[in-house]
């Protein structure tokens, strides 16, 4: 079979455009209400897309009175989608800074079970500053730190996920054992930052473990990935950025002793979709005029942790020199060079560069037909850009019905995307191997 395509929705407010919340063509239903959720990962599942994401955040955002985000917790949201759908993978993220390894293990190997083994995990150590202040901690910890601890803490919650063996569970009735004498070990993890006793206290998934997703791309951040994650989220402002990262991760997990086919590559994708071009343009304006640049200007200011922008014209061209060293941010390191990189080479003003931060937070913002969107993923695709897109509408549902009504059947008449589901878990979607356990 030829190399297939891989989407993922990330669901996100009432859309990745900063504005989308209050465009007329947004869901009407509050971002509090499940029916949102459970709506958009049924159409998902009707377009046959790989899975569904819920990114997260620690902290409320100083911008709250006038930006309002995903506020249901992934988790447990989660758990509400996997009795909704059927086959739709389902992709939660959770801090290794700010979660116990063991609470973790067990949110997810229950997720796997409940959902028939398509649950994933997007590894995030938590860039955002202020979240440090809601877990009582000295202040947050730095990038070098916060990957550090990481690394121990995939050691504790894999041991965890391994601690029952495959066939652990016998479930005898008759005979009265529960479970296979010598199948279940505690794993006695003892390291600088977590003494874990284990075994987990539930049964192995369905899929052994749960996708490891992962979204770093500083040089820390890609190693990390290279050595743990399945499929990873990248953001990219441009196809020459993104087949540099797509070279460079592929290489990176090649030299860990992976197999290139299990790093899959998901940019960013967030495409406003006209059956015109004057149309996706004209949807394209509105959102930009609902935007609050004193909304971008805090966002921005969180990127930098806490950097402040105040004093900054919001008409005059930006410089490199406006923006603290990348190498001196603790917070989300990677995205910062990318906007950086941004103003090295298109000199926007401050309002230019609010503008395409609120179209998805310099992700890959394009406008165009369903003909000229799905020529653009089949390019990037071919041509060593991605494995696939995390599709990031930017608004919601408007803009996910026109992708999976009618770009999915272009990709499928090309013979790039699936016409129905092959197998039951997200492994299976994302054709990656289950990790066998026997003792
Ligand atoms: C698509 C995408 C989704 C992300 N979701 C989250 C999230 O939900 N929570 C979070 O703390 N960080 C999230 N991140 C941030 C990454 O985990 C990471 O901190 C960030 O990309 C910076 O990585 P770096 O520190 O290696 O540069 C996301 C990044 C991307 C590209």
């Amino acid at each position: 079979m030829t190399r297939q395509l891989h989407l993922n929705l990330f669901i996100h407010g009432r859309g990745h455009h900063e504005a989308a919340w209050r465009h007329p063509a947004a869901s009407p239903l509050a971002l509090t209400d499940i029916r949102y959720y459970t709506d958009l990962a049924c159409r998902a599942e009707a377009g046959c897309f790989d899975s569904v994401f819920l990114a997260d955040t620690l902290a409320a955002g100083d911008d709250v009175a006038r930006a309002p985000r995903t506020w249901l917790e992934p988790v447990t949201t989660l758990a509400a989608l996997a009795a909704a759908t059927t086959r739709i993978g389902l992709i939660a993220t959770c801090s290794t800074t700010y979660t116990e390894p063991f609470n973790l293990a067990r949110q997810f190997a229950s997720l796997d079970h409940m959902s028939g083994g398509r649950v994933g995990w997007n590894i995030v150590t938590t860039w955002l500053a202020t979240a440090s202040g809601n877990y009582g901690g000295d202040g947050p910890l730095s990038h070098a730190e916060r990957y550090e601890r990481a690394e121990e803490y995939m050691r504790v919650v894999t041991g965890l996920w391994d601690s029952w063996s495959d066939d652990a569970v016998l479930d005898d009735r008759r005979d009265g054992q529960y479970a296979r004498p010598g199948s279940i070990r505690a794993i006695d993890h003892a390291g600088p930052h977590y003494q874990v006793t284990g075994p987990l206290n539930v049964p192995r998934g369905p899929q052994g473990r749960p996708v490891f997703v992962q979204a770093g791309s500083s040089d820390t951040g890609r190693r990390f990935a290279a050595r743990h994650a399945e499929a990873v989220f990248t953001a990219q402002m441009e196809k020459a950025t993104a087949k540099e990262f797509y070279t460079d991760l592929k290489a990176l997990a090649a030299d860990e002793g992976r197999a290139q086919e299990h790093v899959l590559i998901l940019p960013g994708l967030s495409p406003v979709i006209g059956s015109t071009d004057a149309e996706a343009e004209r949807l394209a304006r509105e959102l930009n005029e609902l935007s609050d640049p004193e909304v971008g200007r805090k966002r921005l200011s969180g990127r930098f942790g806490g950097h402040d922008f105040s004093h900054l014209p919001l008409d005059a061209p930006l410089s490199p020199k406006d923006f603290p060293d990348p190498a001196t941010v603790q917070a989300a390191r990677s995205r910062t060079e990318v906007i950086i990189g941004l103003v090295r080479r298109e000199k926007p003003t401050l309002r230019q560069l609010l503008g395409y931060m609120a179209g998805a937070r310099g992700h890959f913002v394009t406008a165009g037909t369903p003909e000229q969107i799905a020529d653009l993923i089949e390019d990037w695709f071919r041509d060593g850009a991605a494995d696939g897109f995390n599709v990031m509408p930017p608004v919601l549902p408007a803009m996910l019905e026109i992708f999976v009504a009618e770009v999915v059947p272009l990709l499928q008449r090309r013979g790039l995307f699936r016409n129905e589901y092959g197998g039951m878990t997200l492994r299976d979607h994302y054709g990656l191997p289950r990790p066998n356990v026997r003792f």
